[in-house]
Formats: structure tokens, sequence, C-alpha cells
């Protein structure tokens, strides 16, 4: 009967992002892929927007607006806004649910949260509607998502380029041995840009314009093609609204600090690694996930700082959610290999 029943309930991966919010729906596939962003009226604390919608308003909103971004650096930080658009996501995606609540929702988590961040994340997950949490380390979900054999005792190197953090990780026998996680990403990006723009130019420009500038013409190394962009923001000796042509070199140079960082962290990470790690992530390779890879040449650029091997995984904004779709479309052969317990609640309908 609590088996007939439980295949009333569906399941569900989350990839809860800084910047994206991505569901996978047990039997369907993704679902969800939408900016972790809400819209508030700071009158009334009414949610306006949430999502692509809450994105439209970025850099536009009247002042009783304020856009919130729920997580930093990968860590909620606030805890209410979280849950909304949980609640609000997982509602739209289990429109065809027979029951409100879900049976299992596996969630990503960055690899150094506190038992304390661990547990604010089950939480936001059991109270937007999952009966059970079962909480999967970013680096693990992104090797399950791109098929790497993450039971096998052979260590391999992740490193996700996310949007508030680049987590870099070593994994080996389905847990991460050993990582690292700095706060340059790519909004540390945009924000290089900004201040580019602000000191070369004298022009205020906005995040959508720096995001739009760094994913047209920008790029880690050299290019051999030179291309320029038309930005729009507001001149700062006068006030008024000005358009400035931006060459590609000019971005380049922007953030070349920023991923001299993102190199340096991974160096470190190996030169404290144990010799057998390292052996095997130089046979390996490096993989290179999360949004921020897609910055051009960024695995031209790893691979001439650490040299090592990189590679660019397919579709790399998804792959950790895909890969929390092939965990739950399989539980009983990766709950076994996950390192972390899912707590569980009784089902209620
Ligand atoms: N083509 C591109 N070139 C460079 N950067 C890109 C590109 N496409 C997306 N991005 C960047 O990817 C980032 C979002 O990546 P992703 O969705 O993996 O982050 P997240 O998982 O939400 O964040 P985090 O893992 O830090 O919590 C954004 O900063 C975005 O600007
Ligand atoms: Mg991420």
């Amino acid at each position: 009967m609590i088996r007939l029943l439980e295949n009333f309930y569906r399941s569900v991966g989350i990839d809860l992002g800084t910047a994206n919010l991505l569901i996978y729906l047990k039997g369907q596939g993704i679902v969800v892929d939408e900016p972790t962003l809400l819209a508030v009226n700071n009158r009334t604390n009414q949610i306006l927007a949430i999502g692509e919608e809450a994105k439209k308003m970025l850099d536009r909103t009247p002042a009783h607006v304020t856009l919130i971004k729920p997580l930093m650096n990968g860590v909620i930080s606030d805890f209410e806004m979280t849950e909304e658009i949980l609640r609000y996501f997982l509602k739209r995606a289990g429109e065809s649910n027979m029951f409100s609540r879900y049976k299992l929702a596996a969630i990503t988590i960055p690899t150094n949260l506190t038992e304390v961040e661990r547990k604010s994340v089950e939480d936001a997950v059991i109270s937007a509607g999952a009966s059970r949490v079962l909480l999967v380390e970013e680096p693990i979900a992104t090797a399950i998502g791109i098929r790497l054999p993450v039971e096998e005792p052979t260590a391999n190197m992740i490193v996700n380029v996310g949007g508030g953090t680049t987590e870099i990780s070593i994994i080996s026998v389905g847990g991460a041995v050993t990582s690292r996680s700095i706060k340059i990403a790519g909004q540390q990006l945009n924000d290089d840009i900004i201040k580019l723009m602000k000191s070369e130019h004298k022009l205020l420009i906005g995040e959508p314009s720096a995001e739009a500038l760094k994913i047209n013409i920008g790029s880690a190394v050299p290019l051999s093609d030179r291309s320029e962009m038309a930005v729009r923001g507001r001149d700062i000796p006068t006030g008024l609204p000005k358009e400035v042509m931006v060459k590609n070199s000019h971005v380049r140079i922007a953030f070349q600090k920023s991923i001299k960082a993102i190199a340096d962290a991974i160096k470190s990470l190996l030169e404290e690694s144990p010799p057998e790690l390292v052996g095997d992530v130089h046979e390996n390779g490096i993989y290179l996930a999360g949004g921020g890879a897609m910055l051009k040449g960024l695995d031209k650029f790893l691979e001439k700082e650490v040299l090592v091997d990189v590679s660019l995984v397919d579709d790399p904004l998804t792959c950790s959610v895909r890969g929390l779709g092939i965990i739950i479309e399989d539980l009983p052969r990766y709950e076994t290999i996950l390192s972390n317990q899912a707590r569980s609640r009784p089902i209620t309908p």
C-alpha cells in the first residue's frame, strides 16, 4: 500500500545556485531553468515577480521595488526568500503532481557548508514542499552529470565556475576528498567590467550590460579576431546617457586578475593534495563546469597556468541538475555511494 502511495509522489532534483535555479522532475527532465531572483515591493513586502520575470526588472526598478538574490556565494543569505522561490517553482514544476508534496528532493550544496547551513537548506526545501531531502555535494552531482565513474577509486578534479563562487574539488569514491571555494566567479567578472568602464570611460553601466559584454565579447585569452560592442550607460561627469564602443581586448584586461586568482586557487589545492590524487588529476585532466566556464578561452587559460589538460564539459550550466536527475532516476544505486545520508520525514499527503 505504502509503495503504491509512494508512486503517486514525484521526486525532484534542485540545483539552487547563486545565479540560477534549475529543477529536474523525475520521469520528465529539466522543467525549471530561471534566475535565482525575486522582485519585492518594499512598502508592502509583497513579491511582485520571481525568476525570469524579476530579471527583466534588473536595473529598471522604481525606488519601492527591491530585487533580492536570496543566495550569496552559494549560501542561503535570505531564508524566507529562498523558501518562497523554491515553493513557487516546485509548485510550477509539479502542476501534474497528485499531491502537493514531493517524495524526495535531491539538492546540490557547496562542499564547505557548516552543519547549520546544511540544516537551513534542508529546512527550506522541506517547508517549500518536499517530504525528504537528499543533500548532494555539487561536484558529485556534476561528476555524475558528465558521467564520470564516481564510484571508482580514481581522483578527478572538477572546477565549477558559478555566479557567486568557484568551487574546486577533487573527488574520488563518491565524495569530495578535498576542495576549495573562492568568491571569484561570474558575478565578480561582471563587477570587474563595471569597474573598468568607470575608470576608463567614466561610464556607469548596470549589471545586465556588463554581463552582455562578458558573454558577447569577453575572453580569457587573446582572440584572433577583434570585435567590439556598443554599451549604454550614464556619463559620470555630466550625468547624461552616453554610448561607448568597447573593444574585446579591453574586456579581457578587466578580469585578468580574477581569472588569475582562479588559476592560483587550483594550483594551491593541487600543491596541498596528496601525491596520488595529483597524479590522477594529471592523468585525467580537469573538468570545467558551471556557467562561468563558458567564458571564451577560460579552458585554454587555465591549461596554460596549471599545466594540466582542461576540458569544458558539455552544457556546463545544466550538468549539476542533470546529475541530480540521474541520481533520482536510479536512487537505490546512487544512495549507497553518496557520502551524506538523507534525513527523512514521514510522508504525509
Ligand atoms: N557564455 C558565457 N560566458 C561567460 N559567462 C557566462 C556565460 N553564460 C553564463 N555565464 C555566467 O555564468 C554564471 C552563472 O552560472 P551558474 O548558473 O553555473 O551559477 P550558479 O550555480 O547559479 O552559482 P553558484 O554555483 O555560484 O551558486 C553567471 O555569472 C553568468 O554570467
Ligand atoms: Mg552552481
